[in-house]
């Protein structure tokens, strides 16, 4: 119960990564506000975790919507200590065929979203004046470039930039910014992710996955369980001195 009396906004948590967090949140003791922009599916996934998690209908690329989703989940969970900034879009396309919409698309959701989240949690918790936590997940893409997903590894790289600006700035204040950068993680998202690649390379529906899983050198794929660990560990006094990073939680991935 290493998050015993803490609360949580998790952001695009109607599914996959941001949904385990959510369930991991709530079995060390934390309330938490699931929060997407997929009403009915968050509705859903809160009501599936029971009486300690609460569900918030929120478009992180509106501040309207922002800011009536973090007034939503303080009034229902009390006050906030952690944000996990997990709501992304993927998107693949050789530098050719890139529109502006889709640019435009993916850094309203990933990069402004991730930094008018922080933004709303920081006010409420400068205001409390209790310190907190910020996670933003970035990703191995942030990190490199990949010939078919400029927009998409341009935006997580704007996340490490985030967090590294953000985690300097909220110090003084208690609130620690850190980022997680998983690998390959299998789930919905992934299989869009495969289905791109089918489009652009011309491979089998679950070829791409396949290639992918058996290059990491852990020897398969993550699962979102394997980054609840990290997700824990960062919200807990043990991390307090932490500030400003990005930690790869990928099987070896990026650094072969
Ligand atoms: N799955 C992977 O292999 C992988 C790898 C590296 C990084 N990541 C990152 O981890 C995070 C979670 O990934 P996932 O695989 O669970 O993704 P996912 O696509 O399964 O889930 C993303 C969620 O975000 C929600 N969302 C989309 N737009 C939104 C908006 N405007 N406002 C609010 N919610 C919105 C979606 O409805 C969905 O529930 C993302 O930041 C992703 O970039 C994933």
């Amino acid at each position: 119960m290493r998050l015993q009396g803490k609360t949580a906004l998790i952001t695009g948590a109607a599914r996959g990564i941001g949904l385990e967090f959510a369930r991991a949140y709530i079995a060390e003791g934390a309330r938490v506000a699931l929060a997407d922009i997929n009403a009915d599916a968050v509705a859903a996934a809160a009501a599936a975790l029971g009486p300690q998690a609460i569900a918030v209908q929120m478009d992180v690329t509106s501040q309207d919507s922002i800011e009536a989703g973090f007034a939503a989940a303080i009034a229902g969970l009390g006050h906030l200590d952690i944000l996990i900034n997990n709501a992304a879009l993927f998107s693949a396309a050789p530098i050719a065929e890139i529109t502006r919409a889709d640019h435009d698309r993916l850094f309203a959701v990933n990069v402004a979203g991730t930094l008018f989240c922080m933004q709303a949690a920081a006010r409420h918790m400068i205001a409390r004046g209790q310190g907190g936590t910020i996670i933003n997940m970035a990703s191995q893409a942030g990190r490199r470039g990949e010939s078919l997903v400029a927009v998409y590894c341009a935006t997580k790289a704007a996340v490490i930039s985030l967090t590294q600006s953000a985690g300097l700035n909220l110090i003084a204040h208690g609130i620690n910014v850190n980022a997680i950068a998983p690998g390959v993680v299998d789930g919905e998202h992934w299989d869009g992710v495969d289905a791109f690649f089918a489009k652009y390379e011309g491979k089998a529906p679950g070829q791409k996955k396949r290639e992918v899983g058996a290059a990491v050198p852990f020897g398969r794929m993550g699962t979102a369980g394997d980054l609840t660990g990290m997700a824990i560990f960062l919200a807990t006094p043990e991390a307090k001195y932490i500030v400003a990073q990005c930690f790869g939680v990928d099987g070896g991935n990026w650094m072969a």
